[in-house]
């Protein structure tokens, strides 16, 4: 989708606002990819390979985007001329199996000299995966990071024009470029990012290093974006931030996360409101109440604990206690009656005993969360964390997460099986992917249910009686 109707002519001087500027290397990108797939005689076609967590999902479809508007057509990975990893950082294994999949494009880029292999997102925000990738991967053709992905598109016509490796990678910015293409994955519901960054520095986390620090978008800029996608007919929006709970307070004009969704609830069209990740330290009571009495947001918050133990947790650099995120909890449950909750839980943070597990199995015992994504520490070279003492044993850990993982899916399939037999409102995703005669849908909740139905539903809000609950989803019949 083109954003602007931009009127770039390549013979004019380069356009000085960044967003001009970028449409301007589209233009001449384009010229490169139509004389290449004119010399091969075919189309050239690409593949966008997503990483880690929903913000990079939503830079992927601005890459995505982008590469359209060039001329690229989306291929699977094993066709595409133009293979990129848009990449992440957070645990040791995301980056072991990019370095794995590189390894593996290596022989078929020789036999094809004009593949081009891209890598962005935040494992490029490490100087040592720099100098590696120098070192060992040097048939990669173009490396970015999380601060400039706006320059795609000129630095594709960088690498056509010098026919070089392109490496840019930049340390930090302040600038937020609006308006460039994007290729939503659904047609019907989409992500919104409203802040960039991170400035927490929980003690475990290389987020803040690798997404630099924290900028709020302009309320009318996340609001007109918002508009355009109802009238495009998003009907969902998952708002996107680390920290969505202190959006706006950097901004010029200083605004509460609770105002913007405020503002967000009264565009026409837009008929369910998604938003993650909160912190805890930074929930509202403001924000409690405007989700208490909101017709559009979803009943679910996604609220990371990372660990019961108070005395983990300030090690962590968390800023709230056992007790206090258990009254959070207390609080938002009593204004919004049946509400999802979901975490995060880290399991063997140094210096973990085995009490301090127990802390963490008695706040999930307590919580009763819907559903939980429990993580082994990932030791992150540059965090506080990586220099503490008492790191747990690898054996120690895995019976630890194994114990967490059983109590939290008991728990998870007591917690999800209480709306069977109700009616709930569901928005149809797709197909189903077992049975081609069925539909998949999601709960305000965000569980998910398979019921007979054709594409015909997709995007649809429609009622639905939850016949079955299979552990952490629903069998069920439409229009009850
Ligand atoms: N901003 C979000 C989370 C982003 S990362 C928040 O604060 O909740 C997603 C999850 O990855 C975190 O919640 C944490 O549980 C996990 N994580 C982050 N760093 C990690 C590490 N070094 N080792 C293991 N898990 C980690
Ligand atoms: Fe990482 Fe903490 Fe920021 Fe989340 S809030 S991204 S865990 S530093
Ligand atoms: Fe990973 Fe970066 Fe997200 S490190 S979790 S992709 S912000």
């Amino acid at each position: 989708m083109n954003m602007m109707n931009q009127d770039i002519n390549l013979s004019d001087a380069l356009p000085e606002d960044e967003t001009s500027r970028q449409y301007y290397y589209i233009e001449k990108a384009r010229l490169y990819v139509q004389e290449l797939s004119s010399r091969i005689g075919r189309p050239l076609t690409f593949c966008v390979t997503t990483f880690g967590c929903q913000m990079n999902a939503r830079d992927s479809e601005k890459l995505r985007g982008i590469l359209r508007e060039i001329g690229y057509l989306e291929a699977e990975e094993d066709q595409a001329d133009f293979v990129i990893y848009n990449t992440c950082t957070v645990r040791e294994n995301a980056n072991t199996r990019v370095y794995g999949r590189l390894g593996q494009l290596k022989p078929r880029k020789k036999k094809n000299p004009h593949m081009m292999i891209g890598l962005c997102g935040c494992m490029m925000q490490e100087p040592e995966v720099i100098e590696k990738l120098k070192k060992s991967y040097p048939f990669v053709d173009i490396i970015f990071g999380t601060h400039n992905i706006f320059k795609f598109a000129e630095l594709i016509a960088e690498r056509f024009a010098t026919d070089k490796p392109v490496i840019d990678i930049w340390e930090g910015t302040d600038q937020i470029v609006e308006n460039l293409p994007n290729q939503r994955k659904y047609a019907f519901k989409s992500g919104v990012n409203i802040m960039f960054g991170c400035n927490n520095f929980c003690s475990y986390c290389i987020v803040p290093y690798v997404r630099g620090r924290e900028r709020s978008r302009e309320p009318q800029a996340i609001l007109d974006e918002i508009r355009r996608l109802a009238k495009d007919g998003v009907v969902e929006i998952m708002l996107l931030g680390q920290n969505v709970n202190s959006y706006g307070k950097t901004l010029d004009e200083p605004m509460t996360f609770a105002q913007l969704l405020t503002e967000i609830e009264k565009i026409e069209g837009i008929k369910r409101i998604r938003f993650m990740t909160s912190h805890p330290k930074d929930l509202s009571d403001e924000l409690i109440e405007v989700m208490s009495r909101s017709s559009k947001i979803c009943r679910h918050l996604h609220l990371p604990v990372q660990s019961g133990s108070s005395r983990v947790l300030k090690q962590m650099n968390r800023r709230y206690t056992k007790e206090q995120y258990l009254e959070l909890v207390e609080k938002i449950r009593k204004a919004v009656p049946g509400i999802s909750l979901t975490t995060d839980i880290i399991v063997g943070f140094p210096g973990e005993t085995e009490e301090d597990f127990q802390e963490t199995l008695d706040i999930v015992r307590k919580v009763r969360y819907d559903s939980a994504f429990t993580f082994i520490y990932s030791k992150r070279t540059g965090t506080p964390a990586a220099k503490m003492k008492d790191q747990v044993p690898e054996e120690m850990i895995k019976d630890r997460f194994q114990r967490l993982l059983t109590e939290v899916q008991n728990i998870a399939a007591e917690v999800c099986s209480v709306h069977e037999g109700t009616t709930q409102e569901v928005l149809v995703e797709s197909i189903c992917d077992h049975d081609p005669s069925m539909v998949t849908g999601r709960l305000s909740n965000n569980l998910l249910v398979h019921f007979h139905g054709d594409a015909s539903l997709i995007g649809k809000l429609l009622p639905v009686h939850l016949t079955e609950c299979k552990g952490f989803y629903y069998l069920g019949e439409p229009g009850m």
